[in-house]
């Protein structure tokens, strides 16, 4: 995809906006995969078969990639690559180890969709079965329904053979046990005013204090916190940071055969101390996963709420099918979602989204509306198309939406870019 000049003008302008500026070099490399990304100018590029994928289901791609090329069936090839993530309990986005709900009950979705015969399978609100995407190919295959939800979802899991187990690791209950007494002045949880670490609650923003100073009072005091619940040193910050910006985690991956068929699947442990009950986009068939064997096959990590107001799997696979290469259809879709903000930059920094991207020909994209989630974190994709490589997405937008501690502020004059709309 080449940018417009309008659109060059507009993400500039977006840059200027951005919580900072990308280091070089990661700059450097997002234009290298802009421009490698898109196949549509480098014919011959394409490869099948292929298999995309988010970044942490990188050390599963061998595998699938051997079983695929050897015949193997396209969503059984995505399901392994998923499948890891959610074996592994430091995975704390996914499966065994899942960050979560505000109740501290881990709840996972999943969904899945079969190219080849056209059929689609998903849980929602699953507890107690760590591989929820192998329950949503259950429901596929062996119910008349696409989705099952909560205690049903569950208890059909288990006749399909699905152990029950306790999905909340001890890493992920002590991170919740932070989020949960970083509320402490509001509710009783915490240290009670008897305890020698009761502290008397932060100032508010209103009081002198600059916004900075309160953040960084915050973050040490949570670090400190962290330290009696017993959270590693190592680990001590990384908590903190999911403390306050609760993190949606996630895998997708989609997996395509020399003859052109088609799946993909995507499996999440949702939006980290979410509401009891709350789904996602990754169980929504369209928003978190969406493959059409006549066009392709997209998938999505990052703010589930966002992007079901764009059905945004959806919308990209109907775009290619219009005529959008991967990169742009992905775009547009990104688009969209700044859209429903009218541009504005003060809540889309709160915002992340990441497309993963396949079409039936084998060309591919990442997408992503930040560069990442904070500077040396950028957004990557994983691809095997007989070499397995991980590549920084191609973002629309410069900066970062979680830069850690928040700042800096938005200029004044920027806060509302209503000239990207146009
Ligand atoms: N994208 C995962 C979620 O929001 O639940």
């Amino acid at each position: 995809m080449t940018f417009s000049r309008r659109d060059f003008v507009k993400t500039s302008v977006l840059g200027a906006v951005a919580a900072g500026v990308g280091a070089q070099a990661q700059d450097k490399e997002a234009k290298k995969n802009a421009a490698s990304q898109d196949h549509d100018a480098q014919s011959g590029a394409r490869k099948r078969p292929i298999i995309v994928c988010a970044n942490n289901g990188f050390n599963y791609l061998d595998d699938a990639f051997a079983f695929l090329k050897s015949g193997g069936d396209t969503l059984d090839a995505a399901l392994r690559v998923v499948k890891g993530p959610e074996d592994d309990p430091n995975d704390d986005s996914v499966g065994l180890g899942g960050l979560p709900n505000e109740e501290g009950v881990v709840e996972l979705d999943a969904c899945c969709m079969h190219g080849p015969t056209r059929r689609a399978g998903s849980v929602g609100g699953v507890r107690d079965i760590k591989n929820v995407s192998l329950a949503a190919k259950a429901v596929m295959q062996h119910t008349g329904h696409v989705m099952l939800v909560g205690e049903g979802a569950e208890r059909f899991s288990v006749a399909m053979g699905l152990p029950r187990e306790t999905l909340l690791t001890e890493h992920s209950r002590k991170i919740w046990l932070l989020w949960k007494e970083f509320h402490s002045t509001d509710d009783w949880w915490g240290p009670g005013l008897a305890d020698p670490h009761w502290q008397a609650p932060p100032a508010k923003a209103s009081d002198e204090k600059p916004r900075s100073e309160l953040w960084r009072q915050r973050i040490e005091e949570l670090q400190a916190r962290a330290a009696e619940i017993g959270i590693e040193p190592e680990l001590r910050l990384a908590a903190v940071r999911k403390v306050l910006f609760p993190p949606t985690g996630t895998i997708h991956c989609s997996a395509l055969n020399d003859k052109g068929e088609i799946s993909g699947c995507t499996t999440t442990s949702g939006l980290a101390f979410k509401l009891p009950g709350r789904c996602g986009d990754s169980p929504i068939i369209g928003a978190g996963c969406y493959t059409d064997q006549d066009v392709g096959s997209a998938g999505a990590t990052g703010s589930g709420e966002e992007n079901i107001k764009v059905a945004g799997a959806h919308t990209i696979v109907e775009n290619m099918r219009h005529g959008m290469s991967p990169q742009e259809a992905g775009m547009d879709a990104l688009k969209r979602i700044v859209r429903n903000y009218n541009g504005d930059m003060n809540k889309v920094r709160f915002i992340d989204m990441t497309y993963y991207i396949l079409r039936k020909d084998g060309a591919y994209a990442g997408v992503s509306l930040w560069e990442g989630y904070s500077k040396g974190h950028p957004h990557k994709i994983a691809i095997h198309d007989g070499s397995r490589r991980a590549e920084v997405a191609v973002s629309l937008l410069k900066g970062y939406s979680q830069e850690f501690p928040p700042f800096p502020e938005i200029p004044e004059d920027l806060k509302n870019s209503s000239e990207y709309l146009k």
